[in-house]
């Protein structure tokens, strides 16, 4: 395992500075996010939590550069990312940044061996290296037996493991993941946590989850509570926050 490393030293990976996301509707302005600052330090376990419509995913889709801010800041790795051009920003994204989704998000024509590779090719690996760090990782999270299967074949769990294999396989610094056990039942939900949690562990990526399961919630190292697109509380420190 690595060296700990202390949280007031760390670089941030990513940090939003009074950041904030409006969605103009005709004459509404929905205020999705309002004047955020957060730091997301190498080897956090996040989570993200709070009402429905609280901001959640608009939050996670600024800290994955997959949305921009209406205003305010966004850096990576302390560049602003408002900065970068359009092939910076992508090299970030396939290069530092896993994503997790809810839904799985796996290509259904493709096995789930052909998924995991999917990433590697985005990045010009060629395919005899991209299928040996894809058999890899589809064993890394206990799917050996299952590398020729369709999604379809698959239990919701299993898809998962498959898709946190596909977001690992480039050994990205950052996951972010979009409430990725809502659609589990109890047990494998448990199953997904305790994976995402000994990845975090042993190889100190930082996970970025929203969530409303307080299984999640219960396991992760730092909680931020989102109510009307602000930050409520930020806690650090195991179990669940008050
Ligand atoms: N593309 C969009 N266009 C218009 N409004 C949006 C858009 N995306 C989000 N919103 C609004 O912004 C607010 C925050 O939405 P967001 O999806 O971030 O909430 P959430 O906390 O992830 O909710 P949930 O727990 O239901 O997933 C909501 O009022 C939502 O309707
Ligand atoms: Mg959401």
């Amino acid at each position: 395992m690595n060296a700990a490393v202390s949280p007031a030293r760390a670089e941030p990976i990513v940090a939003l500075h009074d950041a904030g996301r409006f969605f103009q509707l005709g004459e509404t302005r929905i205020e999705a996010l309002r004047h955020v600052t957060l730091s997301v330090l190498p080897g956090d376990f996040l989570a993200i939590w709070g009402p429905s419509g609280s901001g959640k995913s608009t939050l996670l889709n600024l800290l994955g550069l997959i949305d921009a801010p209406s205003y305010g800041r966004v850096l990576f790795r302390g560049r602003p990312v408002d900065r970068l051009d359009d092939n910076a920003l992508s090299d970030y994204r396939s290069s530092e940044i896993g994503f997790v989704f809810q839904n799985f998000n796996l290509i259904p024509v493709l096995t789930a061996l052909e998924n995991v590779m999917l990433p590697l090719y985005n990045q010009g690996v060629g395919k005899a290296e991209a299928r040996g760090r894809a058999e890899q990782w589809l064993r890394k999270v206990g799917l050996d037996g299952f590398v020729d299967h369709p999604p379809e074949k698959l239990s919701g769990g299993q898809r998962q493991r498959v898709a946190i294999a596909r977001a690992m396989v480039t050994e990205p610094s950052l996951i972010i993941a979009d409430e990725p056990t809502a659609n589990l039942d109890s047990q494998t939900s448990c199953e997904v946590i305790d994976l995402m949690h000994t990845l975090n562990q042993k190889t100190r990526v930082t996970f970025v989850l929203s969530t409303h399961d307080p299984r999640l919630l219960a396991r992760v190292s730092r909680h931020l509570e989102l109510r009307d697109g602000q930050i409520h509380q930020d806690t650090v420190g195991a179990g669940l926050p008050s």
